[in-house]
């Protein structure tokens, strides 16, 4: 039985923030989202989460999430205090793997291969070999290269603070050793802190086989202590966004001007343009075009489909072959049929177009629902709002609209209607023939424009 403990206790003084540190976004989803989902990914028993600092806003932020045990500290006195937290609600016999809140870009994988060593009689480390190892905990290992204990940067002498291989933090106990280790722990450090650390100079007191396993990729243990390295960590997240991406058949202009906060589903021979941003569940179908600094929020583009720069994409579903912008924003409950066109500053909401229809300028298409083959012409807006609730409009197939039209809706235009530019209509209109009203044309010949009084 596995039991997972996420230490999120601390304050994260350095961030600066009135917002507990483990809350802070990274690619969009708190610091601690990412953790719960690794450990997820692990299929424990439980997963338990030492929260403190910030208060109930931690519980609160994870009110969706089924199944996570949430345990209090009060008071921060250490890690090895947090943990000891914990214990009450521990599986007596099983596992207990120690994971921090702050830690969020660790792979499933690497954990995995931890819990491949666990045993009754063994403690199982997680280390990395940092080029520069200041600010962590050492592993202090004897000549034969057995781990004895971790000592901590501000305990440690200079011979100590010379070693590069350092404690990740993340450890793997059987329960009841860990029970009794936590109940020999001192307080005497620098720190004037419970060390969950000091359990390995115990482990090996008590005889037992204290296992080091050194991490192939250290950027997956980095930490977030402050906002810069909040930066790096996004960084770090993006460029792995980008190449799974690119292993999958999309071509990424430019890697470094991606950003992904969601899920991506790809088909192959997809491009996107730089500084692209692509957010919630995103689905581009098989040689999709995503041009410059274009949003997609929760959409599906199907095959072929071309989004021109500065698109603003949420909550729609696109067919094949559409095309979107530059400077379109299509809103939720947008679905454009196949081929259908939406221009440049149209803006669309629940709004459904059918297959090779197109609003190609200026438009506003709000709660409508356009056939096949209809156009809508340059300056078109659906009057859908009363003031108090929205309506309908329906444009059968093949209307065509003339630009600058005014559709004060409820209102239907029968198949092939002709309406003429420049109409404000209020009343259905019925199929094919050109409907219009427009105030008649005056000329005054004898007009002078005014002039400037002196
Ligand atoms: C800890 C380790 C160090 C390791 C480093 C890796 C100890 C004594 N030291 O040091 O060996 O190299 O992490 O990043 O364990 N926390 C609580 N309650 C507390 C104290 C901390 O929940 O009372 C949480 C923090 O929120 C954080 C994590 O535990 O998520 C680590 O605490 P932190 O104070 O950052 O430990 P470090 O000094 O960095
Ligand atoms: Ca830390």
């Amino acid at each position: 039985m596995l039991d997972i403990v996420i230490l999120a206790a601390g304050q994260g003084k350095r961030m600066v923030s009135a917002l507990p540190k483990v809350l802070h976004p990274l690619a969009g989803r708190p610091l601690l989202a990412h953790v719960l989902d690794t450990a997820a990914a692990l299929s424990p028993h439980q997963r338990i989460v030492v929260y403190g600092h910030g208060g109930e806003q931690l519980p609160a932020a994870f009110a969706d999430e089924a199944a996570i045990t949430w345990v209090k500290q009060a008071q921060q006195l250490g890690t090895g205090h947090a943990v000891a937290q914990a214990l009450p609600t521990l599986t007596l016999d099983g596992q207990v793997l120690v994971l921090y809140g702050d830690v969020p870009l660790l792979n499933a994988a690497t954990l995995q291969r931890l819990l491949e060593r666990a045993a009754a009689d063994r403690l199982v480390l997680l280390t990395a070999e940092l080029a520069d190892p200041s600010g962590y905990g050492r592993i202090i290992r004897d000549a034969e290269g057995r781990v004895l204990r971790i000592v901590e940067q501000r305990d440690a002498s200079p011979a100590e603070q010379a070693v590069k291989e350092i404690n990740t933090g993340i450890m793997l106990a059987p329960a009841p050793r860990l029970r009794d280790w936590l109940s020999r722990i001192k307080a005497d450090n620098a720190q004037g802190e419970y060390y969950l650390t000091d359990c390995v100079a115990l482990a090996v007191q008590d005889g037992l086989a204290v296992e080091a396993l050194i991490t192939a990729d250290p950027s997956e243990i980095l930490g977030v202590n402050d906002r810069r390295q909040l930066a790096v960590l996004e960084r770090h997240y993006q460029d792995r966004q980008a190449q799974t991406l690119m292993d999958a058949g999309v071509t990424v202009l430019d890697p470094q001007r991606l950003v992904v906060r969601g899920e991506v589903r790809v088909g192959q021979d997809v491009t996107i343009d730089v500084g692209v941003i692509l957010e919630g569940q995103v689905q581009l179908d098989e040689g999709v075009y995503i041009g410059p600094y274009s949003v997609i929020r929760n959409s599906v583009i199907g095959a072929g489909s071309v989004i021109e720069s500065h698109s603003v994409i949420e909550g729609a579903r696109l067919a094949t072959a559409t095309q979107v912008g530059p400077f379109a924003r299509l809103r939720p409950g947008t679905v454009l049929e196949d081929g259908a066109k939406v221009g440049n500053f149209v803006e669309t909401k629940n709004t459904h177009i059918g297959p090779g229809s197109k609003a190609n300028h200026l438009s506003y298409l709000g709660d409508a629902e356009l056939g096949a083959a209809v156009n809508v012409g340059a300056g078109t807006i659906t009057c859908n709002y009363d003031g108090a609730n929205k309506h309908r409009t329906v444009l059968e197939d093949g209307v065509f609209i003339g630009s600058n039209t005014a559709l004060v809706a409820p209102i239907h235009v029968g198949r092939e209607a002709t309406v003429g530019a420049g109409s404000t209509l209020s009343q259905d209109v019925p199929a094919q023939g050109l409907t219009f009203n427009r105030a008649a044309c005056k000329h005054v010949s004898q007009w002078r424009r005014p002039r400037k009084q002196r």
